[in-house]
């Protein structure tokens, strides 16, 4: 492919964050230090009820929010789909809780975090629209995924069918799986300019025979940012008597997601991405009726007690991080208290920004992803035919302090996910950015 890396015509302003601009984000920060009066969550939360339930408020708000992060100033961070931070409220929590066991580890002093699990399991399970006794908090999605690949039994005979685009941890793992067991597993490739549900749904209906266990897919594809009809495809395996597993690792904390309504059999996500939590957490989520199919792959303390209580009997993984496990619930405070439609419809109000601007200013761009909201979510992806992006991608961040994505390598593409620490003042800014590359 053709090389063309310069960046031309960038205005400063673009990329080189005004005095006034550094000031506000500067006092952001110590009022969160606790430098300055805060406003807090309570202050949030009577800003956000001034807007109709789940409408997306205004700028004015949403800066207010983006002061609630610890982002470098100048920064412009979309890479939710990989890493993202914790608010003020939450990583106070862990900063906080993690002090409070350094200082007294003993018994009765940890004691209260048993409450603190709890707290956050009923937290959790009320934000994802299940029971407190289906969900578990892992160390990520790659772990919830091979729990269940891992637990399930399959044998020779049997057939696993998968999305080509599901990430290497419910993809490979797989394959390392059926290595040991003898099981088939199917790929299944959708179509790479998807126009309806019909387009993404046909495929698997295609590939599913009496022989097919289980049904495994991405709810968003973090390579293409394609959504896949989640509770249509969960519905046709269960018909079937097909198990489902969802990878929600980019649908965890931003989509409102009803996991009873959408009916799978199992759901994974990772608290720190899009969850805005603590890092090194996960959810994985069983239905009830699952429990007694999937075995555990790690059994340690507390089992007996454990192995009664639902998807807790996946729980027992030796000694934890406590003032992780608190601060998933604390991060579910912080998510309601914005609320969970209101935190899908920004960030489908940005995405939709990027990609209305990329349209406009990068006609010759190709999107990877689809521009209708109901086949995409956060994470958007294109191309731009005769630039290569990956030798453009160091300058993105050390010039212009863009924090995305780059992927592919004949023709690579850049990957954005905004999340509500992003301003529409930074969408405009990452368009004069790219604009310049094009
Ligand atoms: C769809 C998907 N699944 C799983 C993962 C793995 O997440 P983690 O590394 O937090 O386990 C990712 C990471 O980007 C992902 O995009």
């Amino acid at each position: 492919m053709t090389s063309t890396v310069s960046f031309q015509h960038v205005p400063e302003s673009a990329y080189r964050p005004s005095r006034r601009h550094f000031l506000k984000r500067f006092a952001g920060s110590m009022a969160a230090v606790g430098l300055l009066p805060s406003l807090g969550l309570a202050g949030l939360e009577a800003r956000a009820a001034a807007f109709a339930p789940g409408a997306v408020a205004d700028e004015a708000f949403w800066r207010l929010v983006k002061d609630q992060f610890p982002l470098r100033p100048g920064l412009i961070l979309m890479n939710a789909a990989n890493l993202c931070p914790s608010p003020y409220p939450v990583s106070d929590a862990v900063f906080h809780f993690t002090h409070d066991v350094d200082a007294d580890a003993s018994f009765q002093n940890r004691g209260k975090f048993n409450d603190l699990h709890e707290a956050a399991l009923a937290a959790l399970a009320r934000y994802m629209g299940a029971d407190a006794d289906e969900v578990v908090i892992t160390r990520n999605t790659s772990e919830g995924n091979n729990l269940v690949i891992a637990g399930l039994d399959l044998k020779a005979g049997d057939e696993v069918v998968l999305w080509d685009q599901n990430h290497p941890s419910n993809n490979v793992a797989w394959d390392v799986r059926a290595q040991r067991y003898g099981f088939t597993v199917k790929r299944v490739a959708t179509p790479g300019n998807p126009q309806s549900a019909d387009d993404l749904i046909a495929p698997f209906a295609e590939a599913l025979t009496t022989n097919t266990r289980v049904l495994s897919f991405s709810h968003i594809s973090n390579v293409s940012g394609v959504a896949l009809p989640a509770k249509a495809l969960c519905t046709m395996a269960r018909q079937r008597g097909i198990f489902t597993l969802i990878d929600g690792a980019q649908t965890f904390g931003v989509h409102q997601v009803d996991l009873h309504d959408i009916g799978c059999d199992f759901y994974t996500g990772s608290a720190h991405k899009w969850f805005l939590g603590p890092k090194e957490g996960g959810l994985l989520y069983v239905r009830r009726e699952r429990v007694g199919d999937l075995w555990p792959s790690v059994v340690s303390v507390g089992w007996e007690q454990a192995s009664r209580q639902g998807a807790r009997k996946f729980g027992t993984l030796g000694q934890r991080d406590d003032a992780m496990l608190a601060g998933v619930g604390k991060t579910v405070d912080f998510l309601e208290t914005i609320g969970n439609a209101r935190i899908e419809a920004r960030v489908r109000a940005l995405a939709a920004a990027l990609k209305t601007g990329i349209r406009e200013h990068i006609p010759q761009a190709q999107f990877h992803t689809p521009l209708t909201p109901e086949l995409s979510g956060g994470v958007v992806i294109f191309g731009i035919p005769g630039v290569d992006l990956r030798a453009a991608f160091p300058a993105l961040y050390s010039t212009y302090h863009l924090g995305c994505a780059v992927m592919g390598s004949d023709e690579p593409f850049i990957r954005f996910c905004p999340h509500i620490y992003n301003t529409m003042d930074e969408v405009e800014r990452v368009m004069e950015v790219m604009k310049g590359l094009a």
